[in-house]
């Protein structure tokens, strides 16, 4: 068989050691054929295509990013994008079935190209873990630690200076990472999308540390919404009043707890840093074992199928189950962490 991979949406640690899971098992126990899609969907509707053979993925389990690039376009669009071109871009290279790796948008793709009549078997991707139907995804753990270790930095500053340190980290729609790397950090205050929080609390949390000599650190996910900003208005990117939002929710909490507590608070913002770079073991050894498990479901035409974690295991889900709700972070995980803030 001749086998297209591809990585699409963000990138995220252990995509290389995917990719070359899949190849090294497939040429050596299978001798299956492989070419990698450049830049996610956009290599597959542009046909552009690299050769995949075992020189190219030799030591790449080690290295951020991914090897082939990656993009968030939608195969659907563009004059060669839909279900006939797809296909004719496929016969003509030969390629008989395709191994996606990428979170819900992906998969979301990839359904509807099974559906259809593609050969397709998925991997799933989030460094923000919120897919609900893989225990952990691959790069979730090395954002943490990433975050943990900035946070720890952190805290040396603050405490240094007295002051409250508020540290932003990824997570648009669900707080796994906030959570927890602000376990692992000790965090007084973590904030996250699926828990209201008023600002009130958040200062009364930030004041109690302070009080007891420490200097207060504050974890908050990107997409959490404080009760103050209107949700409507948040998600358009304005403010309560029209105006366009500048910053990001830590820039903007900073002044409002320093304001409210009396406490000098600096913002960091960790971006991209989380999702570059190299991967943690832990991540390197979930990216294999998954790409393993996908050439399994390639061989055994299992198409339609996502390999997934299900506690210590590696099982197939259908692209349906893969795509149903978000994986939110849990009241009672969030009230755990909250009895450490002290
Ligand atoms: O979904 C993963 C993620 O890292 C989110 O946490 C973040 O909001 C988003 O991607 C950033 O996307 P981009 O790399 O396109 O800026």
């Amino acid at each position: 068989m001749r086998i297209g991979i591809l990585t699409s949406g963000g990138d995220c640690p252990g995509l290389n050691a995917v990719i070359r899971a899949i190849v090294l098992k497939g040429i050596a126990i299978h001798g299956h054929e492989f070419v990698g899609f450049r830049d996610g969907w956009r290599g597959v509707v542009d046909g552009d295509i690299v050769p995949l053979g075992r020189k190219d993925i030799q030591g790449i389990a080690k290295q951020g990013g991914t090897i082939l690039g990656t993009s968030r376009t939608n195969p659907f669009e563009g004059p060669n994008g839909g279900v006939e071109n797809i296909e004719r871009m496929l016969e003509r290279h030969g390629i008989d079935a395709i191994v996606a790796i990428g979170g819900e948008g992906t998969l979301a793709a990839a359904k509807r190209l099974t559906d259809a009549g593609l050969k397709i078997v998925g991997v799933p991707k989030t460094v923000d873990n919120d897919l609900g139907a893989t225990d952990y995804t691959f790069g979730f753990d090395t954002a943490v630690a990433i975050a943990t270790e900035a946070m720890d930095r952190l805290r040396t500053t603050g405490e240094s200076h007295s002051r409250c340190m508020v540290a932003e980290v990824m997570g648009r729609h669900v707080g796994w990472i906030a959570l927890h790397s602000g376990m692992a950090a000790g965090a007084h205050a973590i904030l996250i999308p699926e828990q209201k929080t008023s600002m009130e609390q958040i200062a009364k949390w930030v004041r109690a540390a302070y009080d007891r000599g420490r200097a207060p650190l504050v974890v908050v996910a990107e997409g959490f919404v404080p009760d103050h900003e209107d949700n409507a208005h948040t998600e358009r990117g304005l403010d309560a009043f029209g105006r366009p939002r500048l910053g990001g929710i830590g820039e903007r909490l900073a002044p409002l707890i320093e304001e409210m507590t009396g406490i000098e608070t600096r913002a960091t913002t960790l971006g991209h840093i989380q999702r570059g770079g190299t991967p943690t073991a832990y991540d390197r050894v979930l990216s294999t074992r998954l790409g393993l498990a996908a050439i399994d479901s390639v061989v055994e035409e299992r198409w339609g199928r996502m390999v997934a974690l299900r506690g210590t295991e590696i099982e197939h889900v259908s692209f349906e189950e893969a795509l149903g709700e978000l994986k939110t972070v849990p009241q009672a995980r969030f009230d755990e962490a909250a009895i450490m803030f002290g």
